[in-house]
Formats: C-alpha cells, sequence, structure tokens
C-alpha cells in the first residue's frame, strides 16, 4: 500500500506524522511523495494559527476528488486541528474516512494500522469514526525499525509531549495537554536504536522540550544531562533539540551544548516580542534582557552558535513603541531564522478574550518591516559563508545541512550519511550552493 504523508505545520506535528508512519515502513508500505499515486493519505494538521489550520482545511477540501476517483482509498486525518475541530471536520467534508486528535498520538500507530488494514474488507466500520482523546502515556514503547519517514540519516525523536505553560496567546496547551515526559531509559532506547539503524543526527522535539527531565534509579535527570549523555552514545554525529523554552536556558545548559560535542551550533529561541510590556502580558516568563543576556553567554561559550527565533506582530494592545522595542530586541539578537506571525486570536485562549485592536492594515505594514529586517540578517549570514568549506551531512542526492542550521546542495553525493565538506560557491533561495571533491 502506497502512503503519503503529509504535514501543515510545525517540526513537532512533522515529527507525529513521522512516528505514526514508520512503524508501517516494510511492512506493506511504502512512502509516497504526492497524492495522486498514494493508496492511503495521512494529513497531519496544525491549529496553532488560523493560517495552518486554513491551509489544512482547504487542502481536505481539494481531496474530494483525490477520493471521488478511487472510494477505496483512505483519507486519514489527524493532529492538533483534528483535536480540535473533530466533529466538525466529519460533517463538513464526510468522506473522510479517520478523524484523530493530537492527545490521542501515544496510539496513532495502532489507529492507523487498524484503520488502513480495514481497507481490505470493512472500511465502513471505521469510516467517520472520530477517536476520543486518550490522554494517557504510553510506557511500552516498541523499538523503532526504521530511522524515520522522510531521511535515512536524521530522525527525531520526541522527548515530551504537551505544555505546561500558558502563553496567553496560544492553544497548544488546550489541544496537546499537560505536559508528559518520556522515562529517560525509553529516550535513550530510543535513540540508540535509530543510530543503529543509521541515523547520524537525531533532533529532540518537545513543545517546550529542554523542561523535560526523568529519572535512572530515582535519580532525577535534567534536559542538560540528558544531552551529555546522550552525546556519548557511538555513532551518533550530531544532536539538536526544538524548541527550547528562554525560561529554561540556563547556565548548565549553555555548558552542557559546549561541552557535548554533537550537540549543534544552533539554537532556537523564540522571543515571540522586545516589548517587556506584551511579553507579561503574553506571559512569557522572561523580559528582554535575559533574552540578550542568554544568548551573550552562550555565544561566549560556543562562537560558532546561530540562533534562530520566532515573533508575532500585532499581538493586542502593540503600540509603535513595542513594535520599535522588538526591531531593536531583533538588531541586538542577529538571528539567522526569523520565523515570524501577524497575531491571530485562538479560540479559548487569554488573549482571545482582549481586543485584537491592531488594525488589519498595521499588522501588514510592520510585519513587512519586520520581514525585511529579518530577511536582510538571513541574507547576511548566507553571503557569510559564500568562499568557505563547510561540514555538511549528506542526506542523499546532494543535499545536506550544515551543523549551523543552513541547507546545502552540492554537486554529486556519496551514500548518504557521511559528512562531507563542502566548499560554497553561491546562494539560492536561501539555500547555499557548493562543490565537494570528495567522492565516495
Ligand atoms: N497568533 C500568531 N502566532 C502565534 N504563534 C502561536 N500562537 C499564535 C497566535 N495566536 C506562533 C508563536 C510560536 C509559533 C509556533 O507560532 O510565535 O512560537
Ligand atoms: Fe504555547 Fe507558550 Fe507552551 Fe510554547 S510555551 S507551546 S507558546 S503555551
Amino acid at each position: 500500500m502506497r502512503l503519503h504523508v503529509v504535514t501543515f505545520g510545525c517540526q513537532m506535528s512533522v515529527a507525529d506524522g513521522e512516528e505514526l508512519a514508520s512503524p508501517l515502513k516494510g511492512r506493506g508500505f511504502t512512502a509516497v511523495g504526492d497524492a495522486d499515486t498514494a493508496d492511503a493519505i495521512v494529513l497531519n494538521t496544525c491549529t496553532v494559527r488560523q493560517h495552518a489550520e486554513d491551509k489544512a482545511m482547504s487542502f481536505i477540501g481539494r481531496l474530494r476528488e483525490w477520493k471521488d476517483k478511487d472510494p477505496e482509498r483512505v483519507l486519514i486525518v489527524a493532529g492538533c486541528a483534528a483535536e480540535r475541530l473533530g466533529p466538525w471536520i466529519q460533517k463538513r467534508f464526510p468522506y473522510v474516512d479517520l478523524v484523530v486528535g493530537a492527545k490521542s498520538i501515544e496510539d496513532y500507530p495502532m489507529i492507523v494500522e487498524e484503520a488502513l488494514g480495514a481497507r481490505f474488507d470493512a472500511l465502513a466500520e471505521t469510516r467517520q469514526a472520530f477517536r476520543p482523546t486518550t490522554e494517557r502515556y504510553r510506557e511500552e514503547v516498541p523499538l523503532p525499525n526504521a530511522v524515520g519517514w522522510a531521511s535515512p540519516v536524521s530522525a527525531f525523536v520526541t522527548i515530551m509531549r504537551g505544555c505546561n505553560y500558558s502563553c496567553s496567546y496560544c492553544i497548544v496547551p488546550a489541544v496537546r495537554g499537560r505536559e508528559l515526559y518520556r522515562p529517560y531509559e525509553t529516550v535513550m532506547a530510543e535513540v540508540r536504536a535509530k543510530v543503529a539503524l543509521g541515523a547520524k543526527e537525531i533532533t529532540l522535539l518537545g513543545q517546550t522540550v529542554n523542561s523535560w527531565n526523568g529519572n535512572e534509579g530515582g535519580r532525577r535527570i535534567r534536559f542538560p544531562e540528558l544531552l551529555r549523555r546522550m552525546g556519548k552514545i557511538e555513532g551518533l554525529d550530531r544532536l539538536r533539540f526544538e524548541s527550547p523554552h528562554p525560561h529554561f536556558v540556563d547556565d548548565d545548559l549553555i555548558e552542557a551544548m559546549t561541552a557535548t560535542k554533537p550537540v549543534c551550533e544552533q539554537l532556537h529561541l523564540p522571543i515571540q516580542s522586545g516589548s517587556d510590556r506584551l511579553l507579561k502580558i503574553m506571559r512569557r516568563n522572561y523580559d528582554s534582557a535575559r533574552i540578550l543576556d542568554q544568548t551573550a553567554r552562550l555565544r561566549s561559550a560556543m562562537p560558532l552558535v546561530e540562533v534562530s527565533t520566532d515573533i508575532i506582530v500585532g499581538f493586542p494592545s502593540e503600540t509603535d513603541e513595542d513594535f520599535e522595542r522588538t526591531l531593536g530586541l531583533v538588531r541586538s539578537l542577529r538571528p539567522s531564522w526569523s520565523y515570524t506571525f501577524k497575531y491571530s486570536p485562538r479560540e479559548g485562549t487569554e488573549s482571545a478574550g482582549m481586543a485584537d485592536d491592531v488594525p488589519d492594515a498595521v499588522k501588514e505594514e510592520r510585519l513587512a518591516r519586520l520581514n525585511a529586517l529579518c530577511d536582510g540578517l538571513t541574507e547576511e549570514a548566507l553571503a557569510a559563508r559564500v568562499g568557505k568549506v563547510v561540514e555538511v551531512l549528506d542526506e542523499g542526492g546532494g543535499f545536506g545541512r550544515t551543523r549551523d542550521g543552513f541547507k546545502v546542495s552540492w554537486n554529486g553525493s556519496g551514500p548518504a550519511g557521511r559528512t562531507v565538506k563542502v566548499r560554497i560557491t553561491g546562494t539560492s533561495k536561501r539555500i547555499l550552493k557548493g562543490e565537494s571533491d570528495e567522492r565516495a
């Protein structure tokens, strides 16, 4: 059976999609990159911003034709928007076979296998079932039988789910529930198993990944210690993590990043705003001075580190002065990559009760100014690499990434998984282009 997994959302959702699909690999299922040739589609949805949700919903709408062509095809809609809108999706798109919300993630592999297996006999039984949330935590996790769905050498490992914060704009705690940490032994076993299957790079994932903690024989292990221990796994070349919460970026984490060789020189630090007044209303638990202090200490300990960030513009009551402070923080922080968003109120969040009083035209104008600044910084970072030799993990097909998070495409390629030295000759569409003399 040919399975197409599509995600409209963050890395977390991409990883959920992989988690859902990976166990099926090599068990009669093959991954295909487009809907046309697929027998089944798993669509992973996101509800963090209205825009992401709208994109997923219009994609489901377009799949009516795909489904009409062969009613035997299976369409499964999963993830955060499925959690929020489950019954509505069923009513609006009656041809969807199964809607399964983000709080049932622990049971995804089972649910999907069951639904797809039913294609051969009684599909009608699974059609239109809405899975109630389980919200429980699976202690027994089967070891993976594949590195991942998408890459033979780079894998995601989710170490925690949910979020205990209550940032006033954010719907995540409502659709994903409170924090659940995967036990230390389970996480280590999964990473070891993926490395044994050929993974060279692991990205640890969680909504606030650095709030993870676990224990070994009754002794508490915090996230920095997890990095140190994971860094010792033989054969693991690169270790990344996403997304850390600035609240938990402390000297211990900086020391662990610096001292653990596989930890890549990259930190995603979502600042959201540069206005301390807004950061308070957003309930972010830090101020701009703290962000600058953390990154200054990180950069002096790890001079090659690159920082990326997330920023929201047009949060309720944002004034020109607040926005100027955001621009100011970005100028000081100099992120190499920035993900910028126009504020959108999400149902049930604290800020949805505040007046969405920044006119759309003002939001647009601020977003454009912010993007111009951020794009300039990205271009500068890319240009600074031209003429240099960088280390790239070959992910196959002459494509890979540097340790500090830049995509690289170069001439020729050996087997995926090697680290190749590439001389950067130029850039195109935010990808570094290069040449390598190394042959397999
Ligand atoms: N409106 C706009 N952006 C949002 N984000 C989260 N919630 C909202 C919202 N209601 C952004 C934040 C977060 C990223 C994943 O999405 O910047 O870090
Ligand atoms: Fe949302 Fe804040 Fe939790 Fe991030 S830390 S998932 S922004 S509530």
